[in-house]
């Protein structure tokens, strides 16, 4: 069965593969830095900030030596702030135990901040060419799709080894991830699936509740953003990019103006997850220190 359905998704992929410019690099560094930022962000919104990111942070040793708030500036328009504080923090990580090299062993790449069983894997599959296979929320749902039933996180990814033919997995995961992103979306479009002869849920008449809803991995879509408190913290970093922001100010500055203790509450989550911290009633990105050009506290 894996053979098959192996051979008939890359049929598939020959002509139906999305070109993405992080499909055209091998650069450890480059993958690592794709991979992070599309988690949870679209890939059509991750393409220039790629590109712009890379230009000034070529390698983890530039990340790492041009400090947290750099690199937080430079995650304007992706959103999930965090994770641009977690690639400087892994960044420094490789420059302390890696000679700044991007790792290729499935442990140490675990060990670095921000970097999950998805990224770890996708480093491997997708910049040293390992036969591993990565299960991110598209792979998720596949498999549940294809097994019929929902699944553990364990047995998922069991699965997606056991579909990996040797020597094809670079090929392998992109089609899985772009069959995803095409074809069994949560809205699956199954008349025009590769792999729908060795697909229980569609041989099954696709009867019944989606396979996918619960399933190990696989995501239930993003909350919502309008009037959260996502974005009452995203303005405040997006203010926090340019200047310094005073305590008396949060509240205007995260939208809320009749609700002070939301603000400040959120302004604490920020510094408690290190995009931000407060001297007195000064907020600051993180390891600023002067930097009058930026940090001035005149309106943006
Ligand atoms: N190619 C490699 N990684 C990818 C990802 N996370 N999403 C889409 N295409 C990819």
């Amino acid at each position: 069965m894996t053979d098959g359905f192996s051979a008939a998704l890359l049929d598939w992929w020959c002509t139906a593969r999305r070109d993405l410019p992080w499909r055209d690099t091998r650069d450890p560094w480059a993958i690592l830095v794709a991979e992070l930022m599309l988690q949870q962000t679209q890939v059509d919104r991750v393409t220039g900030p790629w590109r712009a990111f890379l230009a000034a942070m070529p390698d983890p040793a530039a990340c790492a030596a041009a400090g947290a708030a750099q690199v937080i500036r430079r995650w304007e328009g992706l959103g999930y702030n965090r994770r641009a504080v977690h690639l400087h923090a892994a960044a420094v990580q490789m420059v302390e135990r890696h000679d700044g090299r991007v790792p290729d062993d499935l442990a140490s790449l675990l060990a670095l901040p921000g970097v999950g069983p998805y990224t770890a894997r996708a480093v491997r599959v997708f910049a040293f060419e390992r036969d591993d296979a990565v299960v991110d929320t598209n792979v998720a749902r596949i498999l549940a799709r294809t097994s019929g039933e929902r699944l553990t996180a364990s047995v998922v990814q069991r699965l997606a080894d056991d579909l990996v033919t040797p020597g094809r997995g670079w090929a392998h995961n992109q089609a899985m991830l772009d069959l995803g992103a095409r074809i069994c979306r949560p809205t699956p479009h199954c008349p025009d699936c590769p792999v729908r002869a060795w697909c229980r849920w569609e041989l099954d008449g696709r009867m019944g509740q989606d396979p996918a809803r619960g399933s190990a991995g696989v995501s239930g879509g993003q909350s919502r953003f309008e009037g959260s408190d996502r974005q009452g913290r995203g303005r405040l970093v997006d203010t926090l990019r340019r200047r310094a922001v005073e305590a008396h100010e949060l509240a205007v500055v995260c939208g809320w103006s009749d609700d002070a203790a939301r603000a400040e509450r959120v302004a604490e989550r920020l510094v408690a997850d290190g995009l931000a911290r407060c001297d007195g009633a000064t907020y600051r990105l993180p390891d600023v220190v002067g930097d009058p050009g930026l940090e001035s506290t005149s309106p943006a």
